[in-house]
């Protein structure tokens, strides 16, 4: 089955129940990343801006961030660390960024951290949609070897890796990847997740 998508085209697009930002309704978790274009370091720089811009809790800003460019060998050894399919795609993206948390501050636990950090990485994605950088974040790494790689002591946690830049061409991917694009984009109703909304 051959697929074809325009990848600006309504597709990918939100079908929101109410008015959201384009930029929020156009943002999608591509796996095609351009193989051949370096990361435009001015829209990166403000994608992580933007994450340090999130709020948190108390003001702790507990995101860390390892960041590597494709070709370098921090990219190396963040792809090292991805498991099964991802390595198979994310590879191919311009910049590679760990989002972890340091778990405590003073020797008091951080009860937000990870909460705290998907709110800088939300940031980040919407920041480098804007800017014209594709994202596409993963759970389904290897967190000890992510720690041994950059010698995180016992004070970082990795919680997700994030893919980010310019968007490849789709029709050029393989079909495994063509298929997973072409998967519509689909969300629970808001009656199922507001349990009240009086
Ligand atoms: C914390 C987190 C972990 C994720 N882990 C993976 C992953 O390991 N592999 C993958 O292909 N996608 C992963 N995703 C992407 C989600 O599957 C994706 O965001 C979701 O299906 C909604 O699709 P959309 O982002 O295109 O709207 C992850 C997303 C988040 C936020």
């Amino acid at each position: 089955m051959s697929l074809t998508l325009d990848h600006a085209a309504p597709h990918h697009r939100a079908q929101a129940d109410a008015p959201i930002l384009d930029v929020l309704a156009e943002r999608w978790s591509t796996r095609i990343f351009d193989t051949a274009t370096p990361i435009d370091e001015e829209a990166l720089r403000s994608a992580l801006e933007a994450a340090r811009w999130a709020p948190s809790a108390n003001n702790t800003q507990p995101w860390r961030f390892v960041v590597g460019r494709r070709g370098g060998a921090v990219h190396a050894a963040i792809v090292d660390a991805l498991m099964g399919f991802n390595q198979a795609w994310a590879a191919d993206a311009a910049a590679l960024v760990v989002f972890a948390t340091t778990t405590s501050v003073d020797g008091k636990p951080l009860g937000w951290a990870s909460y705290d950090a998907g709110q800088a990485a939300a940031y980040f994605t919407i920041q480098a949609h804007a800017a014209g950088l594709h994202t596409h974040q993963m759970g389904g790494f290897d967190r000890e070897a992510i720690a041994r790689a950059f010698d995180f002591g016992d004070d970082l946690a990795a919680v997700t890796v994030m893919a980010v830049g310019p968007l490849g061409d789709i029709e050029a991917a393989p079909e495994a990847l063509r298929e997973r694009e072409a998967a519509p984009r689909t969300r629970l109703p808001i009656s199922d997740t507001a349990i009240v909304n009086a």
